[in-house]
């Protein structure tokens, strides 16, 4: 099965196209193509992503990097003299909110001859409406055109199953296969991105349980917000983990807000309003805060939110007796919590195995979202489908 698959739900335009064989249990899959166009410079400017803009910018790049993809797979076809007016007319039906877009399709997509691919997937949610809508409507028309079945995937969903890539020793060698590793239920997934932080149970594929989740800022938002405090560029993430490198994490006693609840929840803007409150108090004392405590008020930071993320997804894990532990989304680079959780791992639950996704596959990418899909397996009425930005990952 060939799945192409289009990521648009945030500030990075992702299309990947894989070819996955075998049983679902234990599938090896094929990267032809996995291209991430990232928006963040653009963003950064503005101390975050801004919706318009991201949605801009997916009209601009989608085009591109579709051609892009299918060339490096060996699916781009000639050109095929015009289609018929009707399919014309419903493509331009199709993407009347994204008139850049379809100039482009017109141009370079409409001419082709369709491509030797099984399915379209596509992110359909959560994320922000003008970009989720973007790939929803490209995916639509270029399935309506190709005539291939849609695969709606959820955002969360994609960065569950991206721990389960194995890591490669063909690296480099096209194209890319990898092998996944099986999930044994129940699983605990500890979800961490920019937008979301939760704690989901898993007794089958397909079956997922919010179990905790957060109750204000997701945990990427307060790296984000800690770094905006602290001086630091956007993303937050990457830029406090490699200050705190540096740093002293016992510094400064932060709290670890809920880290004692008994619920699985988190919350994260308290700690960023301590850190807010830490920082003026430092300015008034030290002369240099930039030279002397950035580095150890980032450190502490993280330890403080690294600690109540691995607390609570140890605590799930006991009670509900996983046997697989698997982590994913933007935060799931971090350092800090990968050794954490993967030391606590080892010594509360030494039988259970921990998937972490390989740093490359943290971020958002439309490999994720093939795999899901391949899991998944449910195609949808194209005029069923629509972005929706708040969707959950439980059914
Ligand atoms: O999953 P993702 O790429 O996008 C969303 O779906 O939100 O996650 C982005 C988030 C940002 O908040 C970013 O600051 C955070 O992931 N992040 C990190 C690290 N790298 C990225 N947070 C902590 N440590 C990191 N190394
Ligand atoms: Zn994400």
């Amino acid at each position: 099965m060939i799945i192409l698959a289009i990521e648009t739900s945030c500030d990075e335009t992702a299309i990947a196209i894989t070819k996955v064989t075998g049983q679902k249990k234990r599938p090896a899959i094929y990267v032809l193509s996995n291209i991430v166009s990232s928006q963040v410079k653009l963003h950064a400017k503005y101390g975050g992503v801004v919706p318009n803009l991201a949605k801009r910018e997916h009209q601009k790049n989608l085009v591109p990097i579709l051609l892009q993809a299918l060339g490096e797979s060996g699916l781009l076809n000639s050109k095929i003299k015009m289609r018929n007016e009707k399919l014309q007319f419903k493509i331009q039906n199709l993407l009347t909110r994204e008139p850049e877009l379809l100039n482009r399709v017109k141009k370079d997509i409409i001419p082709l001859k369709s491509p030797k691919i099984d399915a379209v997937a596509v992110t359909n949610g959560p994320g922000l409406a003008p970009a989720l809508w973007v790939g929803v409507n490209f995916a639509k028309a270029i399935a309506h055109l190709w005539n291939k079945p849609i695969i709606p995937v959820n955002h969360m969903e994609g960065h569950l199953y991206s721990s389960l890539i194995q890591a490669t020793k063909n690296h480099g060698q096209k194209p890319m296969t990898y092998n996944l590793k099986s999930l044994k239920f129940p699983s605990v997934a500890l979800l961490v991105s920019g937008g979301h932080t939760e704690l989901v149970l898993m007794k089958k594929y397909n079956k997922y349980q919010i179990i905790g989740e957060t109750l204000d800022d997701a945990a990427g938002e307060a790296f984000d917000k800690v770094a905006r405090i602290l001086g630091l560029k956007y993303p937050g993430g990457p830029e406090i983990s490699q200050l705190a490198k540096r740093g002293n994490a016992d510094k400064y006693k932060l709290p670890s807000p809920m880290i004692n609840s008994k619920d699985y929840n988190f919350s994260f803007s308290g700690l960023k309003t301590a850190v807010l409150y830490l920082t003026k108090d430092l300015l008034q004392s030290v002369p240099d805060l930039v030279r002397y405590s950035r580095k150890d008020v980032a450190a502490s930071f993280q330890k403080a939110v690294v600690d109540v993320l691995v607390k609570k997804t140890i605590r799930a894990a006991e009670e509900f007796q996983a046997k697989t532990i698997l982590i994913g989304g933007g935060v799931a680079a971090n350092e800090k919590l990968r050794q954490d959780l993967g030391l606590a791992v080892k010594k509360r639950l030494p039988n259970s195995k921990f998937y972490i996704p390989d740093p490359s596959l943290t971020g958002d990418n439309a490999l994720m979202i093939s795999l899901a899909a391949f899991f998944t397996g449910k195609t949808k009425a194209p005029n069923k489908i629509e972005a929706q930005p708040n969707l959950r990952i439980e059914s």
